[in-house]
């Protein structure tokens, strides 16, 4: 058995899986990170890989853009293939001004302006939050490999572009340290469903100061951010 947009058989995704936007970011961590690494899934390029960190088992997925393609993917890894641990491992461009190019940062939870959210909770507001337990593990796990991270509340978006200016005023006086597309997604999914969900950005941009990443530093951050989520497998 397979689901829609995963070609895997059940029991080819370990229980814990990091979930990359990029699928190119998965093969790229697969083939530098893991051991052992096959791909799982090439339906609609998005590849998925198992391997070994450590001797754990774990997989990496790529889960798109946005809260409609990472929601599909959610649904089917717990679903379809009992996946117990799900984390994303994104970028996020920062609303907080003194906030840094490759900062990395633990979600606490995820605020947002999804329709899924809106219409699911009948206009109402969930408070999407990490799991706890991953959460702490994740903080421990930076602490051990000496990398700083912050802990705090981001934004999910459904729109990337149609920035008004001062879009993000209320959400920063509010203390939303960046704007993403996927965490809230992610977090309501898990939780409906019975998995645990933890979210680590990488500031890419920041949209208040117009800061950009150069690719090095970017990469040495992903790097760290990986670090973190495979050591929680
Ligand atoms: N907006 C939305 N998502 C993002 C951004 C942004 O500025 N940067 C990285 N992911």
């Amino acid at each position: 058995m397979s689901s829609l947009h995963i070609e895997a058989k059940v029991g080819d995704i370990a229980e814990t899986v990091l979930l990359p936007g990029d699928p190119l970011r998965a093969k790229y961590v697969a083939d530098n990170l893991l051991e052992d690494a096959f791909c799982y899934n090439r339906v609609r390029n998005m590849l998925g890989f198992t391997g070994t960190y450590q001797g754990k088992r774990v997989s990496i997925q790529g889960g798109g853009m946005g809260m409609g393609s990472t929601g599909i993917y959610v649904n089917e890894l717990i679903t379809t293939y009992n996946v117990k641990q799900i984390m994303r491992v994104g970028t996020c461009g920062a609303i907080q001004k003194d906030l840094n190019i490759g900062q990395v940062i633990l979600a606490m939870s995820a605020s947002g302006d999804s329709g899924a959210n809106m219409t699911d909770f009948g206009g109402m507001h969930y408070a999407a939050t990490a799991d706890f337990d991953l959460l702490l593990r994740a903080y421990e796990a930076a602490k051990k490999l000496n990398i700083n991270t912050l802990e705090g509340s981001i934004f999910s978006t459904d729109t990337f572009y149609a920035d008004h200016e001062d879009r993000w005023k209320i959400w920063a006086q509010h203390g939303i340290l960046g704007v993403e597309m996927e965490t809230q997604i992610i977090f309501t999914l898990a939780k409906r469903l019975g998995a645990k969900a933890l979210s680590i950005l990488t500031v890419s941009d920041n949209i208040i100061t117009g800061e950009a990443s150069g690719s090095q530093e970017r990469e040495q951050a992903y790097m760290d951010m990986m670090k973190i989520a495979l050591e929680l497998a």
